[in-house]
Parts: structure tokens; sequence; C-alpha cells
């Protein structure tokens, strides 16, 4: 698409794939107006920090803006926080925002995001039954957990886990309520939960799997307990909510763009509309190496989609397809997953688990390295993704063996 990078931009979603592609559009020459629409009011900011850094009290939220203030002004990107886009009119290319201001668009870039599953169960409304999505949400967890508080986590994904870590860290009881027979069902192998299950458990998190959260009972409006299907009725003064999340797509869907479970967007993150792309964890999107399309939830995939769209705009080369991958840091344990698994993966463990420093392979019927789920190893874990990326085939045995070199295991 060549249109003289003139014409005006604008991006609705200021998390950090919508925050990416502005800033990358302005050094990749976009020339025209750069428009940056966002419902919260803070600049573009790092999520993954918010269950630890910023619920640790580590860090500040200003310490977690993607660029400071005066970068958007130097560039001239127009930030518009604190304002959601109501419609989008595909016919007269503009996007209607409340307040009933108009923005046209020549191309318009739609990052909206995730929103929390919202868990229907009566007592849900109370105070104290939280969520952990915006900064906001962090600050406030923040300062609700305290030695001794008692806090119910319902959800044994990333977010849950590692808000449960973050707060039992602070000396707060906690306990993992997860609805599946394993943590991390969506993102994780069994092997990895297993091993993750354990070393929670080692650090006082108490989990409980299999575990339906039926309703909140309260006491003066505010949460007192949990009450689970088989019976039991867990006392807390604090309930975390963490049971996924959604494809914020309401907005593309009603201006007729295709969605399922997700925008659905080509692999340079084009939608059905060649004035519209769409790039984030609002996307369902094809995998190139591994041939199949998927929404993926990561700061990769924002900045990958992000890459895809200001390059094509900018008539610059495509970025190179590389391997999804994703981080998540609970106690002292970082976890690194690349690629993506299929049923039938053959799995081989790399290292040694009781020493907490191990990785997780996973290849295909035919050797090929499909993913790699890496615990405290990050130089395995960088090898690997570079090796799914490429590839690369491998046979398990020499994998297993730690003697060997891990770049001299894979063979092209
Ligand atoms: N009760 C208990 N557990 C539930 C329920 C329920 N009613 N419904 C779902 N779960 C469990 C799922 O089985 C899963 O293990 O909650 C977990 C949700 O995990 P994820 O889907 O990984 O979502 P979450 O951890 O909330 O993370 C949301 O934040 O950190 C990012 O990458 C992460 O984008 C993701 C988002």
């Amino acid at each position: 698409m060549s249109t003289g990078m003139h014409g005006p931009v604008v991006v609705v979603g200021a998390g950090h794939a919508g925050g990416t592609v502005a800033a990358l559009l302005r050094q990749y020459g976009w020339v025209g107006a750069i428009t940056l629409v966002g419902a919260e009011r803070r600049a573009p900011y790092q999520r993954p920090p918010l269950s630890k850094g910023l619920m640790l009290g580590k860090v500040a939220p200003d310490e977690l803006q993607l660029k400071p203030d005066a970068f958007y002004a130097e560039r001239q990107i127009a930030l518009r926080l604190g304002r959601e886009v109501l419609r989008i009119d595909r016919e007269s290319r503009q996007v209607h925002l409340d307040g009933g201001e108009f923005l046209p668009y020549e191309h318009l870039v739609i990052a909206t995001g995730a929103r929390l599953r919202p868990l229907p169960v009566p007592g849900a409304g109370l105070a104290g039954v939280v969520s952990l999505r915006t900064a906001d949400d962090a600050m406030r967890l923040r300062e609700a957990v305290r030695p001794g508080t008692r806090v119910v986590v319902v959800g044994g994904g990333y977010i849950g886990l590692e808000a449960a870590a973050s707060a039992r860290s602070l000396g707060a009881e906690v306990c993992v309520l997860e609805r599946e027979d394993r943590l991390m069902a969506r993102v994780a192998s069994r092997e990895l939960a297993a091993f993750v299950a354990g070393y929670a458990r080692g650090q006082g998190v108490a989990i409980e799997l299999g575990a339906s959260v039926v309703g909140f009972d309260g006491e003066a409006e505010r949460v007192r307990a949990a009450r689970l299907a088989d019976g039991r009725v867990l006392p807390c003064d604090l309930a975390l909510v963490g049971i996924g999340v959604l494809a914020e797509q309401s907005l593309a869907e009603q201006a007729g763009l295709a969605c399922e479970d997700g925008i659905v967007v080509d692999e340079e993150a084009r939608t059905g509309d060649p004035a519209v792309s769409a790039i984030g964890d609002c996307t369902r999107r094809p995998i190139a190496l591994f041939e199949r399309r998927a929404r993926l939830e990561s700061v990769h995939n924002a900045m990958e989609q992000a890459k895809q769209v200001a390059a094509r705009l900018c008539g610059k080369p495509q970025p190179p397809a590389e391997a999804p991958w994703t981080w998540s840091d609970q106690f002292d344990l970082r976890l690194q997953i690349a690629g993506l698994t299929t049923p039938g993966d053959q799995v081989v463990v790399r290292g040694d688990p009781e020493g907490r420093a191990f990785a997780i392979f996973h290849l295909s019927p035919e050797g090929v390295l499909r993913a790699v789920e890496a615990v405290n190893s990050p130089m395995d874990f960088a090898f690997a993704r570079m090796a799914i990326g490429k590839r690369m085939r491998t046979p398990g045995e020499r994998l297993r063996d730690v003697a060997i070199p891990l770049k001299e295991v894979a063979i092209a």
C-alpha cells in the first residue's frame, strides 16, 4: 500500500500494540497525523509488571510507560487518553469519539486488546472481589494485600499465579482455585504445570484443582468467603478473579469486519478492509511457522503485528516470521515459553527440575522442535526460540543429554 504517508492514521487502543505501532510509524517515516486513542488515562505502558513489580511495590506506574510523555509531543503523536471510540464508520473513514468528536482516517489501526472474562456468580459485585488488568487495579491490590490478608485467587493462569506469588511474598495467606485438573491449561504443558504447582505449594501457596467457585459470601457488602461447588466455604478478605480474557472486538464487529474470537487478520495484520488493520490481543492471526491461526496474548505478538503494519504502511520489508513467545515470573522462577504445542508431540526434559533450572522441549513426530518451556534457563530458551523459528530438527535422546551443548544437538 503506497499512500505517500501523508494521510491521517488513527490508532484505537493505547496498549502495548497501539503505542508501539504509533511510535514505529513515525520511526519508519510516516509524515501524516497520528492519533492514539485510549480509554485509560495513562499513556501506553507495559502490563506484564503489574502482577509482579508493581504489585510488590518495586516499580511505580510511571516507570512502566513505553515512552515518556515528551516522546509523543516531540514526534507529534496526538494522545487522546481517557477517551472512548464509540463507532467506526468505514464508509466515511472516520471514528466517532465520546463527546461527539470525529476523527477522519486514511488508515485505521484497531488495537483494542482484551477485556476480562467475567465470573457470573452471586456475590461477584461485592467489595473485595477484584481483578487485575490495569495499573490502577495493581495499585489497589498493592494497597489491599498486607501480611496475613487472606487472599483467594480464582484462576490458575499467568495472572492468577503471578499475583498469588506476589501476594504470598507480601505475607498474605493465598489459595489459588483452578477449575481444571491442572494449572495454566491454556498456556503450558502438563509437565510445566505440575512443576509450577509443586513449587508454589512449597512457597506456601495453597492450590486447589478442579475447584469451581459458585459464589461469594459477604458481610456489609464486603467479601468474606468464596463458596465452592463441592460445598466448601473458604474465608477470605480479598478475592482476585483472573480467569482469562476475551478479545475486545465489539467495535470491529459493529463495523462489519470478520471476527471469530478475535478480529480476523492476515499475516500482515490486514483486516478485510484495506484501510483498516488490527493488531495485538484482539486479533486472530495466522501463525506462519505452525500453519494454523490463533489468538495470542503476548507482548511479542503485539510488537510483531505493530511492526507488520508500520512496515506495510511505510513501504518497508516485513519483519521475518518468528516463533510466538512469552514469559512469566513467579517467586524466583522465570518461565519462558516459545512456540506452540500440538497433541501428540514428544516431550523431552533437559536439565534438572529439582535444581529449578531445566527446559521442556516439544518435538513433532518428525523430530521438528515445536515448542520450549524453559525454567530459569535463559540460554536454552534463547537457542530453542531461534531453532523453532528455523524449524530445526533434533533427536530427542541427544536433547536430553545435558553433556551435549544445545547448539550441537540441533541439526538443520
Ligand atoms: N474458576 C476457576 N478457574 C477458572 C474459571 C473458573 N470459573 N474459568 C477459567 N478458569 C481458569 C482457566 O482454566 C485458566 O487456567 O483460569 C485460568 C485463566 O488463565 P488464562 O486464560 O491464561 O488467563 P489469565 O491468567 O487471566 O491471563 C489473562 O493476562 O498475563 C496476561 O497473558 C495473560 O493475556 C493473558 C491475560
